[in-house]
């Protein structure tokens, strides 16, 4: 392979002409600039220099190789590497409200799942603040993930005997202390240096389960290695509680062969997020790399993208969105067929959000369905997991003990998780807690947060008049509010007048 000199690399450090160094190699990314799915800018800043550091925040190494054929110029020269350009810095102006105090408090204080929000504001760069917490539109699908769960109340009894609870819940048949999961997030390097297997260790210390995504920093194997390494070295063997979110890659071979890699890789169930057929406008992203085109004065090209609407011009946004040719708006349900010939254990679809839909899950074979509006980041107004859930024992109760159900979306509480175990959920999914708590104290935070929902849980139990997660039933909260603004049919009347 050619030698290229540093020099020459730092020549080359505008949208006319941009080269960045990955590892110990030299790419020309000018023609990849538009397709980038972060944005030109984030590029631009790394022209003519070492990429390598920002690169392995959002992506494993091997990502490289979806770059356009002829990108790969030839090796670094390592004695010129000093002639290189120095990335220019992010744009790092707090947000409106971020807290003035920039001291991490004290692990302990975290005693509640917002508490690690607050934490990781005050640690995280903005942008990686805005990736975790940004929200489809003007954020009322968030909203609505928050507000629902308060709308609920238990009906509890007293005086039952609940010395002691069990908390534990089984994932097709894997045991857990907890019926709560971290749901898969991308990106995890953006969040913290240890990115997924940060996170894992912390999982693995508490025998969580957890769910990895697609859009890691890391690979499935090099994840799951650090789940094996863990779980060793704590009690020298345990089984594995991972499972893999599945965006399932356009290319049909592509997609099979990460089926296979994952299903060596020793992952319990494939959880296809069937949500994102295209990128949700993740509103606080595209602000920031507005400005961050502007800074590098590319702004005209960063709007006229997300204008485009072909296949591979997503809207503009920042890490843990899938990469150009990992979505696709093609896929229907006549894939599961093929994917479950290649695909023997349990297949769960994420992103499940009204009854016709659960209804089909189970024709199609699958295991699970996960409720979930993508933590309000993809569909506008779209339903919370939780009046999924009702819709669901309304018009096709017959899917619940058929299938395992997953609801994710909001829930901050230990109580929030028994809530939705009562009306018929196998386990939930917490998302953005963990994220937070992973950023601002690492795998320690992860345990704590572990801790603090646990701990709410088995108070909640106690004081709903329960010992067992065998016990709960749909009668012991009152869903009513929910109920009387459920969807219902349109009479058949009013229909035939239209
Ligand atoms: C920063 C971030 C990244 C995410 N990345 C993915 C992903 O790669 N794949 C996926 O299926 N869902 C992803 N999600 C959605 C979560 O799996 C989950 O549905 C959501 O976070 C639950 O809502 P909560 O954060 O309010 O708990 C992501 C969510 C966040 C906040």
């Amino acid at each position: 392979m050619a030698t290229v000199d540093g020099l020459e690399v730092a020549k080359h450090n505008s949208k006319k002409s941009c080269w960045i160094v990955l590892e110990s190699n030299v790419y020309d990314v000018t023609s990849f600039l538009s397709k980038h799915p972060g944005g030109a800018a984030i590029l631009l800043k790394q022209a003519g220099s070492n990429a390598t550091t920002e690169f392995k925040k959002y992506h494993p190494l091997d990502y490289v190789n979806d770059l356009p054929p002829g990108s790969l110029l030839g090796a670094i020269d390592p004695n010129t590497l000093g002639k290189l350009n120095a990335p220019k810095e992010s744009i790092s102006k707090p947000s409106e409200s971020v807290d003035l105090d920039k001291e991490i408090p004290h692990l302990s204080l975290c005693v509640s799942c917002p508490d690690f929000e607050r934490a990781a504001k005050a640690v995280l760069p903005h942008k990686s603040y805005i990736y975790a917490s940004t929200s489809a539109n003007t954020g009322l699908s968030l909203k609505t993930n928050l507000d629902d769960w308060s709308r609920i109340n238990f009906r509890p009894r007293v005086m039952r005997n609940v010395g002691d609870v069990d908390t534990h819940r089984s994932i097709f048949g894997h045991s857990s202390p907890y019926p709560f999961y971290i749901s898969p997030m991308g990106t995890l390097g953006a969040i913290h240096p240890g990115a997924e297997p940060e996170m894992v260790k912390g999982a693995v210390r508490k025998g969580a389960h957890m769910v990895v995504s697609t859009a890691s920093t890391k690979t499935s194997e090099q994840i799951m290695q650090t789940y094996v390494d863990e779980a060793k070295r704590l009690n020298g063997a345990s089984p594995s509680r991972l499972f893999y979110q599945y965006y399932m890659p356009v290319d049909r071979k592509k997609a099979i062969d990460l089926m296979h890699i994952v299903k060596k890789a020793g992952y319990n169930g494939l959880w296809i997020t069937v949500d994102t057929p295209v990128l949700g406008k993740r509103t606080a992203d595209r602000v920031l790399q507005a400005e961050e085109a502007i800074a590098v004065g590319v702004e005209e090209d960063a709007t006229a993208e997300w204008e485009t609407g072909n296949e591979n011009s997503f809207a503009p946004s920042m890490g843990g969105r899938p990469v150009s040719g990992q979505l696709s708006p093609h896929t229907t349900w006549e894939d599961l067929k093929w994917i479950r010939k290649e695909w023997d254990g349990p297949i769960v679809l994420k992103g499940i959000q009204c009854a016709e839909d659960a209804k089909l899950a189970l024709e199609y074979r699958c295991q699970g369905i996960l409720l979930s509006n993508h933590g309000g980041r993809q569909l506008h107004t779209a339903p919370s997991s939780l009046m999924t859930l009702l819709e669901i024992r309304t018009y096709c109760p017959e899917v619940i003990g058929k299938l395992e159900i997953f609801l994710d979306g909001g829930l901050r509480d230990g109580s929030d998780v028994l809530k939705a175990l009562c009306l018929g959920a196998t386990a939930v999914g917490v998302g953005r807690p963990f994220m937070y708590a992973l950023a601002a104290y690492g795998a320690q935070g992860v345990e704590r947060c572990i801790d603090v929902l646990s701990e709410e849980l088995a108070t909640g139990m106690r004081l709903l008049g329960i010992t067992s997660l065998d016990q709960v039933r749909p009668e012991m909260v009152n869903a009513t509010r929910l109920l009387n603004e459920m969807w219902r049919p349109e009479p058949v009347a009013v229909r035939s007048r239209l």
